[in-house]
């Protein structure tokens, strides 16, 4: 007696796509990016290559990357900047173009999940080339990124198959946090004073995703507006990546027209686009929901049906939307990996719908080798 076996399918461990195994590995691959560096009791973090005093001398950050990693970058800026030390994060393409001014007092960090990325090298490159000490923050163990750059830290979320990235983007944002931190503490002298919160945010982050992945009620928001003419997110701060990411998955496996904005240019343009067969998903950070808050106003004025991604105790939110995708009440540098789950699944349950090849979608690759 035989029994039939497919590799391929074997692979995806019961799941019917990569991409689903993938956005549930999330719990044990954040576990994996964090473990053994977060000391609770000193509230200490700790990077193996990385002790105090490493990034000594440095004065400013740049973040390099592409696609989903670009996000992860700009969550890591945004990281960086708000606790003192001046940060930016760019496009490898265009920074690969027309490279800002470095020097040896600038650290620029590539996020690339591959460490191939052609645009991505050649940015970092360009970095080296200009007297700028460069960092690989990556998932790949001896990838060109790792190899030629001065430092690398490893974002260690496991191989990732399906090419709309979903475990890398939350543990780079993990990442790019700790080392985020370090770098802060050698370049202003001290820690963070959120420092504590931010940490037993991301200790809890692994329990957080699972209760999402076992409650979420992404399935059926997607099939109430599944047969949409197009889709927007928008969001604010910690947010705002968030909503550029949700768009970019949304379009990468749906084949939908998607499109992120920051929360607040909505009425400098996108508003045009929108009426009520364009649903809005408007993700929350926790810091300035008023203010987004009043950005939804504006759409549901065009009759744009609004679903929130928002904390389970944000009761305001909730009595102004049509739907909510609720995420458990965590710190706001740590909310957008929880929001950015429930965008996920939705972009998932979007795409099986509509019967995408959603581990392979059209014209696209794991890894962009070409510039
Ligand atoms: C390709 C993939 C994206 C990925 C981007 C950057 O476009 O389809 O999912 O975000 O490359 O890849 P990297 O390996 O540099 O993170």
């Amino acid at each position: 007696q035989t029994v039939d076996w497919d590799p391929q399918d074997a692979g995806k461990g019961g799941y019917e796509h990569y991409m689903l195994k993938e956005i549930h590995e999330q719990p044990t691959a954040l576990r994996q990016t964090l473990r053994g560096r977060i000391e609770h009791v000193t509230g200490d973090i700790s990077l193996e290559d990385f002790p105090e005093g490493t990034f000594d001398g440095i004065r400013r950050v740049q973040f390099v990357a592409c696609g989903t990693s670009y996000h992860a970058g700009l969550a890591g800026s945004h990281f960086i900047e708000s606790r003192g030390v001046p940060s930016q994060t760019f496009l490898a393409s265009e920074y690969a173009v027309s490279t800002p001014p470095v020097d040896d007092e600038t650290l620029v960090i590539g996020v690339t999940q591959s460490g191939e990325t052609a645009d991505t090298l050649s940015a970092l490159r360009r970095a080296n080339a200009s007297g700028a000490r460069t960092l690989a923050l990556t998932n790949v163990i001896g990838s060109t990124a790792a190899r030629e750059c001065d430092d690398a830290l490893f974002i260690r979320a496991g191989p990732e198959i399906g090419v709309a990235a979903t475990k890398t983007f939350s543990s780079q944002v993990a990442s790019v946090s700790l080392l985020g931190e370090r770098i802060v503490r050698d370049v202003v002298g001290h820690r963070s004073e959120d420092i504590e919160a931010v940490l037993s945010a991301f200790a809890d982050l692994p329990d957080h995703v699972q209760q999402i992945l076992d409650f979420t009620k992404a399935h059926r928001i997607a099939k109430r507006y599944h047969d949409s003419d197009a889709y927007f997110f928008i969001g604010r701060g910690t947010a705002f990546p968030v909503a550029l990411e949700g768009a970019l998955k949304f379009k990468e496996i749906s084949y939908e027209h998607a499109e992120g904005f920051a929360a607040g240019e909505l009425k400098h343009g996108p508003l045009a686009l929108v009426t009520p067969t364009t649903p809005v998903f408007a993700v929350f950070d926790g810091q300035n929901d008023e203010k987004t808050l009043s950005n939804v106003k504006e759409v549901e004025a065009r009759g744009a049906p609004v679903i929130a991604v928002t904390s389970d105790a944000n009761e305001t939110v909730s009595q102004h939307v049509d739907d909510v995708l609720t995420i458990p009440d965590t710190h706001p540098d740590v909310a957008g990996v929880l929001a950015n789950v429930q965008l996920q699944l939705l972009s998932y349950h979007a795409a099986a719908l509509l019967d995408r090849p959603i581990d392979k979608p059209r014209n696209l690759a794991k890894s962009v080798t070409v510039e």
